[in-house]
């Protein structure tokens, strides 16, 4: 299977039908390997802030930098200054990435009530700007991530995605929801649907995947090449493996949490990557009936070898693993 592609991005080969999603504050390099190892089938980076990217802002290298083993990686970018855009782009493409990506999604008011994010959907020209001049100068394939619109009175997705293949746009990801429904409501797959029928540039499908059967719904349901996975990888990165949350053993969610946090500790120090990795850690054992003293011990350490020898002894000793729901 391996060997088959699931579908390309122009002339790049992708070997899978479930991504984890682009998230800020979460899928960073240790993160995004971690589920490229379980089987994510390409690693789309945090989106960056253009103007960030042409100051130097030190932040940047950190989001920039992945493994050998992500690729394909995805460099997801945003902003509302198509020149500002044009000139991030170039300068990023020296890091040799095998995609760039425009962020047209964001809900956050800092981002799209300047314009950027899904703000951008309300500038349809610029998209047009934007993509016709990404496509000409880069090398490389150029793609999108939208979401349905600013609100439920402009769900104007149709236009938008036209104008991305229109200009040279490689590939789509719909998040189907608009602005104005944030992370709340029903994902409007039927509109993923409307945009496969309209579009030949590939389209992968996002919102409301959280358990391996949906996968397969989306796929089914709107024709999207693939399934782009956000909260419930954060909680079940095993999602990639095939694995429903309740499905993984505590000895393999030990190992995983080992992975992941020498990932971390690799990619951060031991300190910083310790305490990044917490966030994880209480989703990781949230579906546990762990004492509460012990849970906390385990989230209040601060040497990476003393949380690996209290995660060993809880899983390993015969403290109460059982599941909440179990
Ligand atoms: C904490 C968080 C951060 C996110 N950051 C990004 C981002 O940087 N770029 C992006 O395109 N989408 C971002 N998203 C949106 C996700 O990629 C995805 O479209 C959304 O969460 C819906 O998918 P889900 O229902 O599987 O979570 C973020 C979502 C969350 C929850």
């Amino acid at each position: 299977m391996r060997n088959t592609p699931a579908f390309h991005i122009r002339d790049l080969p992708v070997y899978g039908r479930a991504i984890l999603s682009p998230m800020d504050g979460y899928s960073d390099l240790p993160f995004r390997s971690l589920c490229r190892e379980l089987g994510s089938a390409m690693s789309y980076t945090e989106f960056i802030k253009v103007e960030d990217i042409l100051e130097r802002r030190g932040y940047v290298e950190e989001k920039l930098a992945y493994t050998e083993a992500e690729r394909p990686v995805v460099f997801q970018l945003y902003g509302h200054d198509p020149d500002k855009i044009v000139e991030a782009a170039l300068r990023v493409r020296e890091r040799d990435p095998d995609v760039i990506d425009i962020n047209m999604g964001c809900p956050a008011k800092s981002i799209s009530n300047r314009g950027a994010g899904v703000g951008l959907m309300r500038t349809p020209h610029k998209i047009a700007e934007i993509f016709s001049r990404l496509s000409r100068v880069l090398d490389i394939p150029l793609t999108g991530k939208i979401r349905l619109g600013w609100d439920e009175h402009s769900r104007n997705y149709l236009e938008v995605a036209r104008i991305v293949e229109d200009n040279g746009g490689q590939l789509l990801a719909v998040h189907a929801r608009t602005k104005a429904q944030g992370y709340r409501g029903q994902a409007d797959w039927d509109a993923i649907a409307e945009i496969v029928d309209a579009l030949s540039i590939p389209v992968i499908g996002n919102g409301d995947v959280s358990t391996v059967a949906d996968i397969a719904r989306i796929r089914a349901h709107t024709g999207c090449v693939a399934a782009m996975i956000g909260r419930a990888a954060m909680s079940n990165p095993w999602i990639f493996r095939g694995l429903d949350r309740q499905e993984v053993p505590p000895e393999m969610v030990r190992q995983t949490m080992l992975r992941h946090l020498e990932l971390n500790v690799n990619f951060y120090g031991p300190q910083r990557g310790l305490v990044l990795f917490r966030k994880f850690a209480t989703r990781y054992l949230a579906p546990y009936r762990l004492p509460r003293p012990v849970r906390q011990r385990l989230l209040t350490c601060t040497q990476p070898d003393q949380f690996t020898a209290l995660l060993d002894a809880i899983v390993q000793g015969g403290t109460n693993m059982a599941l909440k729901t179990a």
